[in-house]
């Protein structure tokens, strides 16, 4: 049920002036791709660099998140639209709070990302494909989730028997099946660089 009577109450610090306090700039940067691909290595790394530059960042994680905020939703269409939904309010949040928040889901549907980048600024939202043949996310299977798909003891595996969109438009697109983690990392941070979004 939808909540009635509410009204917005705005503050009297705003989001440029934490921006201002941490002498930097707030934004979500979106990781999407197959499970396998690499989304959270190259998180967890880009993340360490920026900590590294004084950047103030968190990190929003497909796994983590639904040990918590999200752990009522399952893999449905319906819930990981609902998982995006939410992990995108939080991202908003986030940045309103002057933080650059890196956010990796697979995040499958164009659809649900495209209403993340609509929640937020322009300029606020980064989608960063992390591209990755499926032949070689299943080969790395950390996990063992592929096997499990395949065996048909997963049902509605991304990649398997449920759909993968790639972006059309990405921002940033890295191969981590034909480039280091290294060189990805030095992808995004100069892509950052380049649109002055960091130092
Ligand atoms: S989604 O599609 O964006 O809502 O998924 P996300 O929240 O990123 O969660 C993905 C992780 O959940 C595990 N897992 C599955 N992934 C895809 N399909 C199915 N059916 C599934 N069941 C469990 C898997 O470990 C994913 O982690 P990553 O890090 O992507 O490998």
């Amino acid at each position: 049920m939808k909540a009635t009577n509410i009204t917005w109450h705005e503050g009297k610090v705003t989001k440029e002036d934490r921006r201002n306090l941490n002498n930097h700039q707030s934004f979500v940067l979106w990781f999407t791709g197959l499970s396998g691909a690499g989304k959270s290595t190259l998180s967890v790394a880009v993340e360490q660099e920026l900590y590294k530059r004084g950047i103030r960042t968190y990190r929003l994680d497909g796994d983590n998140i639904r040990h918590g905020l999200n752990k009522n939703l399952g893999f449905s269409p319906e819930d990981r639209k609902e998982n995006i939904r939410r992990i995108g309010e939080v991202s908003k949040l986030m940045v309103e709070a002057g933080v650059v928040t890196l956010s990796a889901f697979i995040s499958p549907y164009r659809e649900d990302r495209n209403m993340v980048r609509e929640l937020v600024e322009d300029n606020e939202f980064i989608e960063i494909y992390v591209k990755c043949g499926l032949d070689v996310c299943e080969q790395r299977d950390p996990k063992g989730l592929y096997k499990k798909a395949r065996a048909g003891e997963i049902k509605g595996f991304t990649g398997i028997d449920a759909p993968y969109e790639a972006p059309e438009n990405p921002d940033i697109i890295v191969e981590t099946d034909q480039q280091s983690l290294e060189e990805c990392v030095e992808n995004v941070l100069l892509y950052l660089e380049e649109k002055q979004l960091i130092p």
